[in-house]
């Protein structure tokens, strides 16, 4: 008997003391790279002393979890990723409004484009090509300089990028298309036009990723040629060895900012504020360069990392994240149907 209550007492008390652990541990979704995420985990429980419990989700998948968690939340912070899908979240009510303490540093550009701090602004990227040189010289192709050049019928089968129901990096390109077009007729927009486009580019796409810098990995293999992600990924890819090369698309390119959420219903609201107010501080910001997240910081006493595009640098489309916020769900069923199911 005395074994039995000596048992459950051991039983009771290692319950207890997970109990506590998970109570004073933030649950936190990244859709940036796994290292990114590491490094920021690392780095606020070093700074705070609270556990960091994390797990990587590309942007549209995170969104649908949000979703299908509604009732029940179990993240209290989503970071990273591209803003889109965050802003969609937003938008149907599944994340709460907040300012970091340190707003005041934020490029008024990035931090906070919808307003009233219903996403947040943690990073910039700029959309662009991943070339494999090897492989186009070994086949005598040229380098694509531009959007127009990748319908070329030479390079099918040698594209890749993702898809944009899992991935923010394919929404990026999808909504970049609908803008460019309608800029090239003097408008804001021109969905047609942007659709035709990806039916076009999807006569010389090999596959449909689910992330959106997998693509970027298979041009470094050499399996494709050219992958359509964010430039700071193929930075990133050439230092690691891979023969690439970053683009930017002449007629001018999207760019995404890097979102930030606090989950409605977070099972820890106070750990989510304390990890919003400190992941945008430059402390938080300067632990991606040195683990090859070239991704431009939005906090403006951020150190800009050496080898980082600047976005003035590069020709941008007028990229409006309020419209792709309010309209991203429609143009990606749009693609769904309209584009991803027709033969290739
Ligand atoms: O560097 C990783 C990255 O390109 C981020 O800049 C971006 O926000 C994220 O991946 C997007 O990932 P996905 O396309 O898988 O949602």
């Amino acid at each position: 008997m005395k074994k039995v209550i000596g048992l459950t007492l051991v039983f009771l008390f290692t319950a207890v003391l997970v109990a506590s652990a998970q109570e004073n541990a933030l649950s936190l979704y990244g859709s940036a790279e796994p290292r990114s995420i590491e490094a920021l985990a690392t780095g606020f429980e070093q700074a705070t002393g609270v556990k960091v419990n994390w797990i990587r989700l590309s942007s549209g998948e995170t969104l649908a979890r949000l979703r299908a968690e509604k009732e029940n939340p179990q993240a209290d912070v989503w970071w990273g990723g591209t803003i889109d899908p965050h802003s969609i979240a937003a938008l149907e009510g599944l994340t709460e409004s907040y300012c970091p303490s340190v707003y005041d540093e934020m490029d008024p550009r990035f931090r906070d484009p919808l307003g009233d701090c219903k996403v947040i602004g943690v990073y910039v990227g700029i959309l662009g090509f991943s070339v494999n040189q090897d492989v186009l010289n070994e086949m005598g192709l040229p380098i694509p300089t531009g959007w127009e050049d990748l319908l070329d019928p030479r390079y099918k089968g040698l594209i890749g990028i993702a898809n944009p129901n899992t991935s923010g990096t394919a929404l990026t390109t999808l909504a970049t298309q609908v803008f460019r077009k309608g800029e090239e007729k003097g408008e804001k927009i021109d969905e047609d036009a942007g659709l035709e486009y990806m039916k076009k580019l999807h006569q010389n796409i090999a596959n449909y990723t689910k992330s959106g810098v997998a693509p970027g990995i298979l041009a470094g293999r050499g399996e494709i040629a050219i992958a359509i992600i964010f430039m700071h990924d193929a930075v990133y890819h050439a230092e690691e060895g891979y023969p690439v090369t970053p683009i930017a698309p002449k007629e001018g390119t999207g760019y995404e900012i890097g979102g930030l959420n606090m989950v409605k219903g977070a099972p820890h609201p106070e750990l989510a504020k304390k990890f919003m107010d400190w992941v945008v501080s430059a402390e938080a910001q300067e632990t991606q360069a040195p683990i090859g997240a070239y991704q431009l910081p939005t906090n403006t006493k951020a150190k800009v990392p050496e080898v980082s595009i600047p976005i003035d640098s590069v020709k941008t489309v007028n990229y409006d994240f309020q419209w792709v916020a309010e309209n991203g769900v429609r143009i990606t069923d749009r693609w769904t149907r309209e584009v991803f199911t027709m033969p290739r």
